[in-house]
C-alpha cells in the first residue's frame, strides 16, 4: 500500500504509454517488500529542466528512470554523474540525495553485459563489433571494456560520434583495442546497439553474411524478439542473443540503484 513512507520513483519519458519498466519494477518491489513506487510522467523535451528542478524538491523523490528521448538531455541536469555516464554522456536513472542533489548513472551496458554473462558468455579477451554509438551502444561499449575486452571496433551511421566515443573510452581504457570501422569479420561477439530492427523496413545494421562462423550476434532490440537481423543470424547456423535479457537483468541493476544508497563513481 502506498503510505507517506513510501518512497516515490517516476520514469520519464516522451511518450510513456509503451513502457514497461513501471510494471516489471513495482512488481519487483512488491515482491521483495520494498516500500517504493514508480509512476509514469509523460514529459515533454521543453519541460524536462523544470521538472527535475520540481522533483528534486520533494524530500520524498528517490530517483527516476529516464529513457527516450531524455537520456542524452539528463547528464547536464545532474549535479554529479557516475564515471560510465560521464564516458557515455547518457543517464538512464537518476538518484535524489538528501541534500536534494541528483546523482546520475547509466544501466544500459550493465544490463547487457550481465544478460550476456548469465546466458554463459565469457567476455574477458573478446573480439567484439559494435554497431551504434548512441546512449545504449555508449554505455555497452564502457562496459565491455571494463570486463577486460581485447579489442572494439565500432560502427556507426554519423562516424563523428564513434570516433568520439572511442576518444573518451580510449582514455579509460588503454589496453583495449578501440576502432571506428564498418567491418564486422573476425570478431567474437557482433551486437546491434542502434535503433535499427524497430521497425520491419529498417534496413540491417550490419551483414551477417560477413562474420566469421561462430560468431555470437546479441541485440539491444526487444521488440521483435527476433528482429531481421537475428533471423539473418540464425539462418547463417550462427549463436544468438535477443535483446530482452539486457531488459531482464537491468532490471534488478535499477531495483539496486534506485533503492540503495551506495553509489558507482
Ligand atoms: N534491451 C534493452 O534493455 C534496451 C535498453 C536501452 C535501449 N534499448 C534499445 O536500444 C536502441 C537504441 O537506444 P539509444 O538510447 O542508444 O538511442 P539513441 O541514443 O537515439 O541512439 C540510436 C542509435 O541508432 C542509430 N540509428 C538510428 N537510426 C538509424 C538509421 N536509420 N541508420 C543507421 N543508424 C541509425 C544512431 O546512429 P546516429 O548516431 O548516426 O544517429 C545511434 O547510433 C533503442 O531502439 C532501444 O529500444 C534496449
Amino acid at each position: 500500500m502506498i503510505t507517506g513512507h513510501t518512497k516515490t520513483l517516476a520514469i520519464l519519458a516522451d511518450p510513456v504509454t509503451h513502457v514497461r519498466t513501471p510494471q516489471a519494477l513495482n512488481a519487483r518491489f512488491e515482491a521483495e517488500g520494498v516500500d517504493a513506487v514508480l509512476v509514469p510522467l509523460e514529459v515533454p523535451p521543453a519541460a524536462l529542466a523544470p521538472m527535475l528542478k520540481g522533483l528534486a524538491g520533494a524530500r520524498n523523490f528517490a530517483g527516476a528512470v529516464v529513457t527516450v528521448p531524455h537520456k542524452t538531455a539528463v547528464p547536464a541536469l545532474c549535479d554529479a554523474l557516475s564515471a560510465r555516464a560521464a564516458a557515455a554522456q547518457s543517464v538512464n536513472v537518476i538518484r535524489r540525495r538528501p541534500d536534494g542533489a541528483l546523482y546520475g548513472d547509466i544501466l544500459d551496458g550493465e544490463g547487457f553485459v550481465r544478460g550476456l554473462e548469465q546466458a554463459g558468455v565469457t567476455l574477458l579477451g573478446k573480439r567484439v563489433f559494435l554497431a551504434g554509438a548512441g546512449g545504449a551502444a555508449s554505455a555497452i561499449a564502457f562496459a565491455l571494456a571494463e570486463r577486460g575486452i581485447a579489442a572494439l571496433t565500432v560502427a556507426n551511421r554519423s562516424v563523428e560520434k564513434s570516433e568520439a566515443l572511442i576518444a573518451r573510452l580510449a582514455a579509460h581504457f588503454p589496453d583495449v583495442g578501440f576502432a571506428a570501422a564498418t567491418d564486422p569479420t573476425g570478431h567474437d561477439i557482433a551486437i546491434n546497439g542502434t535503433s535499427l530492427g524497430l521497425k520491419p523496413e529498417d534496413a540491417l545494421p550490419f551483414d551477417p553474411d560477413t562474420l566469421d562462423p561462430g560468431t555470437l550476434v546479441a541485440e539491444v532490440i526487444m521488440q521483435p524478439e527476433i528482429t531481421p537481423l537475428l533471423h539473418a543470424a540464425e539462418a547463417r547456423g550462427l549463436m544468438i542473443h535477443p535483446g530482452h535479457h539486457m531488459l531482464e537483468a537491468q532490471l534488478t541493476e535499477m531495483l539496486r540503484f534506485l533503492t540503495h544508497e551506495e553509489e558507482q563513481q
